[in-house]
């Protein structure tokens, strides 16, 4: 780890109160009642929370606390879709909108809960005629279409682990994921839309199965096009074929709350990705609570999360959270400006938005075209903004909350990982807002920031972000690798460490500062330095190369290498783009280098391990540090 942790604050003043009423109106109206609650019986807390929502035969015991392993919800039998869709069908929500859908080519498409229920269960039983059954793996690799949503609620339905891959990873990263996960089937399409162009995805998919012979059927989404794809007869079938003369009713598979319902990859210290595992029961449970209760969310609100459900936040805030509430959500396959930087407010407009959740990178851009775009639309529907990602700076924080919420809705900035599946820092709905600071642990979860020791540190200076208790929605491991599933508990003893930096001010308030590993969050999406390094070196003309994040007005981060070629080689712009390219094809178009520097030498401990740390101080113009294992 290169953490620094000579963070001093200097306390802003600022708060924002609450505008009125939402205190009175909200799901947990009171943080210190609420937060108290649960720190007087913890389990009682969930144990609540979990009874909201219908169980095949409820819990022995809420929890099972096994340091570093936890269970939740111990011997309790559910399927989350049961709760996502025929819970809702059987009550007042069955001709409710579950899921309006624009693209930005104009084309449309609502789902009652009704239908959605329907799609999924003869999708569900498609997929059973290609032999899938529970347990096997299924890799999801998808435009943001319904048709992706319709594809995860049919694996969980019978019991299918999904792992979804973000569309804009590119070959080598999907035959990664693919083979960790021994999928055996592939969903995908032939194409998905992006600034006016199509951007093949069958064409990754069939470079990147090569390798995997894992997998025995590849389904694919023909988008409407003048040439529908043509599919290879021997392993490739229709979406919609699939979905032809099966039974309409589907019954969903009774799972036991710690079997898993998905595996999702995240960026990690090493070259490999890490497949963070969820399961069914305690995942469903922590994100319908925080749905519910951080988003404040009604029956009669519209509420769109913007990210990708590739990502974690699209799981737990586009599919799982949302639907097992019985929420209207919105999905767009869109991008904040194209063709104009207005599209997103006319949507928000269009669709009577309630409550709007966005990065941090999105906000920034936002700011740079302008206030004129915004307010060319009437966004008054809008009562909650929300912020996810990375840290949402205090300029950022006030454009947001004066510009798009007209200063007057409550901006939740939230803090939480892939591996948290929830929520767990955020200013809950009618509390005082404090810019640049996330806020507070949601009732339900016990957050601290300490020193290496594991002690708290005194008000005002930088720690490491741990998790001090296990929680329903906690990831159970990575995926094959369960050595460095206990890592994340063994770090600070006692402790699940977030590998983030933060700071306590004042009140409890806490503000997370970024990484204090090697991974680095470019517009929001993390990126391991290795996964880049190693992309680099696979490069004919590398032998050797080190990553390191530069801070980014816009991205938060942008990605800077320093490469040493190998003897023969020269540097030259050509070799530039080439590199570019080179990692744009093995990663995707996410993971590319913004600046790439020739060097003869890099710097590195004695023990030959390179000090990013140090590249980054010069990069910046700042004092190294501590120098005293590098190398001569
Ligand atoms: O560094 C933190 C940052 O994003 C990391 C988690 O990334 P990922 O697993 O991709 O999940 C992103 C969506 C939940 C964290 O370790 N991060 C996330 N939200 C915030 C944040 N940093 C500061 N403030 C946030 N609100």
């Amino acid at each position: 780890m290169e953490e620094t942790f000579d963070v001093k604050l200097v306390e802003n003043e600022k708060y924002y109160s609450p505008p009125a009423g939402y205190r009175e109106e909200a799901w947990t109206k009171d943080y210190e009642t609420a937060y108290a609650d649960f720190l007087k019986d913890p389990d009682g807390f969930w144990e609540r929370v979990a009874k909201e929502l219908d169980w095949f035969r409820l819990w022995d015991k809420v929890k099972e606390w096994n340091y570093p392993y936890a269970k939740w919800f111990v011997n309790a039998k559910l399927n989350i879709t049961h709760n996502c869709l025929d819970r809702h069908v059987k009550s007042d929500r069955k001709n409710k909108v579950a899921l309006m859908w624009k693209a930005e080519t104009g084309e449309e498409r609502m789902y009652t809960y009704w239908r959605l229920y329907r799609d999924v269960m003869r999708f569900a039983n498609g997929l059973k005629k290609l032999g899938l059954k529970k347990g096997d793996r299924v890799c999801i690799y998808m435009p943001l279409v319904p048709e992706q949503i319709i594809a995860m609620l049919a694996c969980a339905r019978i019991g299918v682990v999904h792992s979804v891959v973000f569309g804009g990873f590119g070959a080598n990263a999907l035959n990664m994921r693919i083979n960790d996960a021994q999928a055996k089937v592939v969903i995908t399409a032939d194409y998905t839309i992006r600034r006016g162009k199509n951007i093949p995805l069958k064409t990754i998919v069939e470079e990147a199965v090569v390798g995997s012979p894992s997998i025995e059927k590849i389904v694919v989404l023909s988008r409407k096009s003048e040439t529908p794809v043509d599919l290879m007869k021997e392993i490739e079938v229709d979406f919609y074929g699939i979905m032809e003369g099966v039974d309409s009713y589907c019954a969903p598979e009774e799972m036991d709350a710690e079997d898993p319902l998905f595996i999702l990859y995240t960026s990690g210290s090493t070259g490999t990705p890490k497949g963070i595992v969820h399961t069914c029961g305690g995942y469903m449970v922590g994100t319908y609570y925080t749905t519910k209760h951080v988003f404040d969310l009604k029956d009669k609100d519209r509420f769109w999360c913007t990210a990708d459900t590739g990502w974690i936040t699209g799981h737990s805030y586009v599919v799982y959270g949302p639907l097992a509430v019985g929420a209207t959500v919105f999905m767009g396959e869109v991008v904040p400006d194209y063709p104009d930087p207005g599209c997103f407010w006319k949507l928000v407009e269009d669709y009577g938005i309630t409550i709007f959740y966005t990065a941090p990178t999105a906000i920034r851009m936002f700011m740079k075209l302008g206030e004129e775009w915004p307010k060319k639309y009437d966004l008054s529907s809008l009562r909650i903004l929300g912020s996810v990602g990375e840290p949402l700076n205090p300029e950022a924080f006030e454009w947001y909350y004066k510009n798009i919420g007209a200063s007057r809705c409550p901006v939740v900035d939230t803090w939480w990982q892939t591996e948290t599946g929830m929520h767990m820092i955020t200013t809950m709905i009618g509390e005082k807002m404090r810019p640049g600071f996330a806020g507070k642990a949601v009732p339900g979860v016990k957050v601290d920031v300490v020193d290496k020791d594991g002690k708290p540190v005194p008000i005002g200076t930088g720690g490491l972000l741990v998790i001090q208790e296990p929680w329903p929605s906690m990831l159970r491991t990575v995926y094959g690798n369960d050595a460095r599933y206990r890592q994340y508990w063994e770090t600070v003893e006692g402790n699940y460490s977030a590998g983030d930096l933060a700071v306590k001010g004042k009140d409890g308030y806490i503000m997370v500062i970024g990484r204090s590993d090697d991974i680095i969050i470019v517009s929001g999406h993390n990126i391991g330095t290795a996964e880049v390094e190693s992309a680099l070196v696979s490069h004919q003309a590398v032998a050797e190369a080190a990553v390191i994040g530069k801070p980014d007005d816009m991205k938060g981060n942008s990605i800077k290498a320093f490469v040493i070629l190998r003897v023969g080689n020269t540097p030259s712009e050509k070799l530039t783009s080439d590199l570019i390219y080179h990692v744009r094809m093995t990663l995707g178009p996410i993971a590319i280098p913004s600046e790439i520097e020739f060097v003869d030498k890099l710097p590195k401990t004695r023990s030959g391990k390179i000090m990013r740390r140090v590249l980054k101080a010069r990069e910046m113009g700042l004092d190294p540090g501590d120098i005293s294992t590098l190398e001569e």
